[in-house]
Protein backbone atom coordinates (compact mmCIF):
# COMPACT_ATOMS: atom_id res chain seq x y z
CA UNK A 1 0.00 0.00 0.00
CA UNK A 2 1.60 3.32 -1.40
CA UNK A 3 0.77 6.75 -1.71
CA UNK A 4 0.51 8.51 -4.71
CA UNK A 5 0.32 12.00 -5.83
CA UNK A 6 -0.17 13.99 -9.08
CA UNK A 7 -0.73 17.33 -9.89
CA UNK A 8 -2.70 19.04 -13.25
CA UNK A 9 -5.34 21.47 -14.33
CA UNK A 10 -8.00 18.85 -14.87
CA UNK A 11 -10.57 21.40 -16.29
CA UNK A 12 -13.54 20.04 -18.58
CA UNK A 13 -12.48 17.03 -17.17
CA UNK A 14 -12.16 13.88 -19.44
CA UNK A 15 -11.81 9.86 -20.57
CA UNK A 16 -8.00 11.01 -20.30
CA UNK A 17 -8.19 12.59 -17.21
CA UNK A 18 -10.49 9.55 -15.93
CA UNK A 19 -7.67 7.36 -17.13
CA UNK A 20 -4.97 9.07 -15.81
CA UNK A 21 -6.11 8.54 -12.28
CA UNK A 22 -7.57 5.05 -12.52
CA UNK A 23 -3.96 4.02 -13.52
CA UNK A 24 -1.74 6.38 -10.53
CA UNK A 25 -5.11 4.83 -8.09
CA UNK A 26 -4.03 1.59 -8.95
CA UNK A 27 -0.29 2.25 -8.53
CA UNK A 28 -0.95 2.83 -4.72
CA UNK A 29 -1.91 -0.82 -4.43
CA UNK A 30 -4.87 0.03 -2.42
CA UNK A 31 -3.00 2.88 -0.89
CA UNK A 32 -4.06 6.69 -1.48
CA UNK A 33 -4.52 8.73 -4.33
CA UNK A 34 -3.64 12.63 -3.74
CA UNK A 35 -4.65 15.31 -6.50
CA UNK A 36 -2.78 18.72 -6.56
CA UNK A 37 -5.31 20.72 -8.39
CA UNK A 38 -3.92 23.85 -10.01
CA UNK A 39 -5.36 27.21 -8.44
CA UNK A 40 -6.55 29.94 -10.80
CA UNK A 41 -3.74 31.76 -9.91
CA UNK A 42 -1.68 29.62 -10.48
CA UNK A 43 -2.70 28.66 -13.84
CA UNK A 44 -2.22 32.42 -15.07
CA UNK A 45 1.46 31.58 -13.89
CA UNK A 46 1.34 28.27 -15.76
CA UNK A 47 0.20 30.59 -19.25
CA UNK A 48 -3.30 28.86 -19.13
CA UNK A 49 -7.07 30.05 -18.27
CA UNK A 50 -8.83 27.59 -17.55
CA UNK A 51 -13.27 27.08 -18.01
CA UNK A 52 -13.80 25.79 -14.76
CA UNK A 53 -12.86 27.87 -11.76
CA UNK A 54 -10.53 26.22 -8.91
CA UNK A 55 -14.10 25.16 -6.67
CA UNK A 56 -15.48 23.28 -9.26
CA UNK A 57 -12.78 21.78 -10.59
CA UNK A 58 -11.63 20.34 -7.01
CA UNK A 59 -14.90 19.30 -6.45
CA UNK A 60 -15.30 17.22 -9.84
CA UNK A 61 -12.06 15.62 -8.90
CA UNK A 62 -13.06 14.86 -5.77
CA UNK A 63 -15.82 13.31 -6.99
CA UNK A 64 -14.09 10.57 -8.64
CA UNK A 65 -13.97 7.42 -6.92
CA UNK A 66 -10.04 6.95 -7.19
CA UNK A 67 -9.28 10.18 -5.94
CA UNK A 68 -8.31 10.03 -1.56
CA UNK A 69 -8.30 13.95 -1.54
CA UNK A 70 -7.41 16.53 -3.31
CA UNK A 71 -5.21 19.80 -2.34
CA UNK A 72 -4.54 23.37 -4.65
CA UNK A 73 -1.56 23.40 -6.62
CA UNK A 74 -0.02 26.87 -6.08
CA UNK A 75 3.04 27.33 -7.37
CA UNK A 76 6.04 25.14 -8.89
CA UNK A 77 7.72 24.90 -5.86
CA UNK A 78 5.70 22.86 -3.40
CA UNK A 79 5.84 19.56 -4.28
CA UNK A 80 8.91 18.14 -1.97
CA UNK A 81 7.15 19.67 1.38
CA UNK A 82 3.65 18.53 -0.26
CA UNK A 83 5.61 14.58 -0.41
CA UNK A 84 7.18 15.04 2.76
CA UNK A 85 3.90 16.21 4.45
CA UNK A 86 1.70 13.50 2.95
CA UNK A 87 4.24 10.48 3.34
CA UNK A 88 4.17 10.41 -0.46
CA UNK A 89 5.66 7.42 -1.92
CA UNK A 90 5.04 7.78 -5.67
CA UNK A 91 4.49 11.13 -8.09
CA UNK A 92 3.27 10.19 -11.10
CA UNK A 93 2.32 12.31 -13.91
CA UNK A 94 1.31 11.82 -17.69
CA UNK A 95 4.35 11.05 -20.18
CA UNK A 96 3.65 15.03 -21.42
CA UNK A 97 5.85 15.83 -18.52
CA UNK A 98 8.57 12.92 -19.11
CA UNK A 99 11.74 14.11 -17.39
CA UNK A 100 10.43 17.37 -16.21
CA UNK A 101 9.91 16.29 -12.74
CA UNK A 102 12.98 13.85 -12.34
CA UNK A 103 14.54 15.97 -9.30
CA UNK A 104 11.81 14.62 -7.06
CA UNK A 105 13.84 11.61 -6.94
CA UNK A 106 15.21 12.86 -3.82
CA UNK A 107 12.36 12.37 -2.34
CA UNK A 108 10.29 9.77 -3.37
CA UNK A 109 10.31 7.74 -6.84
CA UNK A 110 9.05 9.34 -9.51
CA UNK A 111 6.89 7.79 -12.52
CA UNK A 112 5.47 9.21 -16.24
CA UNK A 113 2.78 7.25 -17.51
CA UNK A 114 1.16 7.46 -21.01
CA UNK A 115 -1.26 9.69 -21.95
CA UNK A 116 -4.49 8.98 -23.46
CA UNK A 117 -4.35 9.70 -27.04
CA UNK A 118 -6.72 12.55 -29.26
CA UNK A 119 -8.21 14.23 -26.28
CA UNK A 120 -7.12 17.35 -23.86
CA UNK A 121 -9.09 20.29 -22.52
CA UNK A 122 -7.43 22.14 -25.62
CA UNK A 123 -8.89 19.70 -27.71
CA UNK A 124 -12.46 19.97 -26.07
CA UNK A 125 -12.28 23.67 -26.05
CA UNK A 126 -10.94 23.85 -29.93
CA UNK A 127 -14.26 21.04 -30.94
CA UNK A 128 -16.65 22.98 -29.44
CA UNK A 129 -16.09 26.37 -30.26
CA UNK A 130 -15.82 25.18 -34.03
CA UNK A 131 -19.06 23.98 -33.60
CA UNK A 132 -20.85 26.04 -31.66
CA UNK A 133 -23.40 28.60 -33.21
CA UNK A 134 -22.36 31.78 -35.06
CA UNK A 135 -24.60 34.18 -33.22
CA UNK A 136 -27.57 33.44 -30.20
CA UNK A 137 -30.16 32.87 -33.39
CA UNK A 138 -28.70 29.96 -35.06
CA UNK A 139 -30.36 26.80 -34.27
CA UNK A 140 -33.36 27.94 -33.87
CA UNK A 141 -35.86 27.37 -37.34
N1 LIG B 1 -3.63 13.50 -19.27
C1 LIG B 1 -3.60 12.22 -19.86
N2 LIG B 1 -4.15 12.01 -21.09
C2 LIG B 1 -4.74 13.04 -21.74
C3 LIG B 1 -4.80 14.34 -21.16
C4 LIG B 1 -4.23 14.53 -19.90
O1 LIG B 1 -3.06 11.27 -19.28
N3 LIG B 1 -5.25 12.80 -22.95
C5 LIG B 1 -3.00 13.70 -17.97
C6 LIG B 1 -1.85 14.70 -18.03
O2 LIG B 1 -0.68 14.06 -18.51
C7 LIG B 1 -1.75 15.12 -16.57
C8 LIG B 1 -3.22 15.06 -16.10
O3 LIG B 1 -3.93 14.27 -17.07
O4 LIG B 1 -0.97 14.18 -15.82
C9 LIG B 1 -3.84 16.44 -15.99
O5 LIG B 1 -3.61 17.09 -17.21
P1 LIG B 1 -4.18 18.51 -17.63
O6 LIG B 1 -3.07 19.35 -18.12
O7 LIG B 1 -5.06 19.04 -16.59
O8 LIG B 1 -5.12 18.06 -18.87
P2 LIG B 1 -5.05 18.34 -20.42
O9 LIG B 1 -6.29 17.75 -21.00
O10 LIG B 1 -3.75 17.88 -21.00
O11 LIG B 1 -5.15 19.94 -20.46
P3 LIG B 1 -4.64 21.03 -21.51
O12 LIG B 1 -5.23 20.70 -22.85
O13 LIG B 1 -5.13 22.33 -20.95
O14 LIG B 1 -3.13 20.93 -21.51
Amino acid sequence: MRTVITYGTYDLLHYGHIELLRRAKEMAGGGRLIVGVSTDEFNTQKGKTSHFEYSKRKKMVEAIRYVDLVIPEEDWSQKPADIQHHSVDLFVMGDDWQGEFDDLSAFCEVAYISRTPEISSTVIKQAIHQTAPKNKDAGHE
